[in-house]
């Protein structure tokens, strides 16, 4: 079966950057990688504990997004120096029931666009943070693509080669999570 590497823009705007990023992102995955932006980010309503037994369809849809990828990538901008409400919210909604959470050991990469100077760096720590927190094996590396609006090329890749490098590398790295994980578990 073919390896599926779920991608998830933390930007809900349709000309967002970071889903951009993402789309950078697939087009240097290998061609038997599949690949796909998660569309439903915005249909997820605010999460409530009171509401953990009947989430709701959005909810569920997410939930098994995720396990229906072998490893996820999230792309993310920084709102006053921390992840968009929207992406801690889906977290927080994926990270339930604690005990069985669908993000436990999933590989995770987190990389980020912001149009300051910084990339992003700090919602990509917090990124890393809550999603550690929630069980998945996040890759300890960031991509960091600052003054996003003049980052990518007019087909869409990343204009400077550093930039690219360093996002095939967090790819390697994720699809390696990926194997190691299968390697254990004999999954895919
Ligand atoms: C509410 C809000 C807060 C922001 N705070 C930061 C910030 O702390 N640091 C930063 O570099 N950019 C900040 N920005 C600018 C974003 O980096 C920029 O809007 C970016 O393009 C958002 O990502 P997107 O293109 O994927 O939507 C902020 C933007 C918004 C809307």
């Amino acid at each position: 079966m073919a390896t599926r590497v779920l991608g998830i823009s933390g930007s809900l705007r349709s000309d967002s950057h970071n889903t951009r990023l993402l789309r950078a992102a697939a087009a240097l995955l290998p061609p038997a990688v599949e690949f796909e932006v998660y569309a439903g980010l915005k249909a997820i309503p605010p999460f409530d504990e009171d509401d953990e037994q009947a989430p709701g369809a959005s909810v569920e849809h997410w939930r098994a997004a995720i396990t229906n990828a072998d490893g996820l990538l999230f792309a993310t901008p920084e709102y006053n120096s921390s992840i968009p409400g929207v992406l801690k919210n889906a977290i927080d909604w994926a990270s339930r029931p604690f005990d069985a959470t669908v993000l436990r050991n999933k590989p995770v990469a987190v990389i980020g666009a912001s149009t300051g100077m910084f990339g992003a760096v700090w919602a990509q720590a917090e990124l890393r943070k809550a999603l550690a927190a929630a069980g998945a094996r996040v890759l300890d590396s960031e991509l960091p693509v600052g003054t996003a609006h003049e980052a990518f090329a007019d087909d869409g890749a990343l204009a400077e080669q550093e930039h690219s490098s360093a996002l095939a590398e967090t790819l390697d790295g994720l699809l390696g999570e990926i194997a190691a994980r299968a390697a254990v578990t004999g999954s895919r």
